[in-house]
């Protein structure tokens, strides 16, 4: 068997929440990520008939039944991912009966998975019906996106037409836009069938006051996708108080998406 520490899933997910963690998104225990991963790659490296222990999730994950995912624990801080991965990550399994966790490795002090797990695993459904290939989703609280929140309007097509207007790139990462829901209490069930409702449209969803949620078929992509999108909000921000005398038209926006053969959101342009 290997050392599941020298793992390439372990190694990715101490780097990306150490560069969250650097990049100020993910203060004290904000954030979570959970990854799916291949079975077989698991075993090389863990006793798949040794289960730890049972964690209940709360909610019935039947689609899942089976599918092993690492995932950052509940209250515990994306800067101390990397030196003690073990306590402050999980590899759990879907139980037979859809609605239990069986835990392969990690949460040693007793710890758990995310208080947000509904709303992972239910995103994770969700975008498994659109694209088979998807594998992440990770929830964050950048700076600039939150910021943003406050001071532009929260309704998809104004918010993501101004995203797109900030980086060139940026029709061409996100064409299906930005999907939001508005503050609503975390942690629960609710806000999770509300945020797998977006997914089913967006891989892109901001929680109102609160943070973003994004979804894609591997940690690199799924960072990416945020990152994007950070950075045209930090340019919003670094601009919204300044008088706006260039930007990229909506023509302008449909010749970059034509271009990259994109299938955007026509109806969010003007
Ligand atoms: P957890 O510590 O339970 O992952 O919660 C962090 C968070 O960002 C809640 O939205
Ligand atoms: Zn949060």
């Amino acid at each position: 068997m290997k050392n599941i520490l020298n793992a390439p899933f372990v190694e990715e997910m101490k780097k990306t929440c150490s560069n969250m963690y650097r990049l100020g998104w993910d203060e004290r225990n904000g954030g979570n990520i959970s990854y799916m991963l291949d079975e077989a790659e698991v075993a090389e490296y863990l006793d798949l008939g040794n289960v730890i222990r049972t964690i209940p999730t709360g909610f019935d994950a039947t689609p899942l039944i089976g599918k092993i995912f690492i995932v950052t624990g509940t209250g515990k801080y994306f800067k101390n991912v990397e030196d003690d991965p073990e306590n402050n990550l999980g590899i759990i399994r879907i139980a037979k009966d859809g609605t239990t966790t069986e835990l392969l490795w990690g949460y040693r002090d007793g710890g758990k998975f995310t208080s947000e797990f509904p709303a992972h695993l239910m995103s994770h459904m969700a975008r498994l019906e659109v694209d088979p290939k998807n594998r992440v989703v990770i929830h964050s609280h950048p700076t600039n996106i939150l910021a943003m929140n406050y001071v532009h309007e929260l309704d998809e097509k104004k918010f993501t037409h101004t995203l797109w207007e900030m980086c060139t790139e940026c029709i061409v990462i996100f064409p299906e836009g930005i999907g939001i829901l508005p503050w609503m209490l975390c942690g629960n069930n609710d806000i999770g069938y509300a945020t797998a409702e977006k997914m089913h449209d967006f891989r892109v969803v901001v929680w109102g006051m609160h943070g973003v949620y994004g979804a894609g078929k591997d940690l690199d992509e799924t960072f990416g996708l945020i990152e994007t999108v950070e950075k045209a909000a930090q340019i919003f921000m670094l601009t919204a108080h300044l008088p706006r005398i260039n930007t990229i038209r909506d023509d302008e926006l449909r010749t970059l998406a034509e271009a990259f053969g994109v299938d955007y959101r026509k109806d969010f342009l003007d």
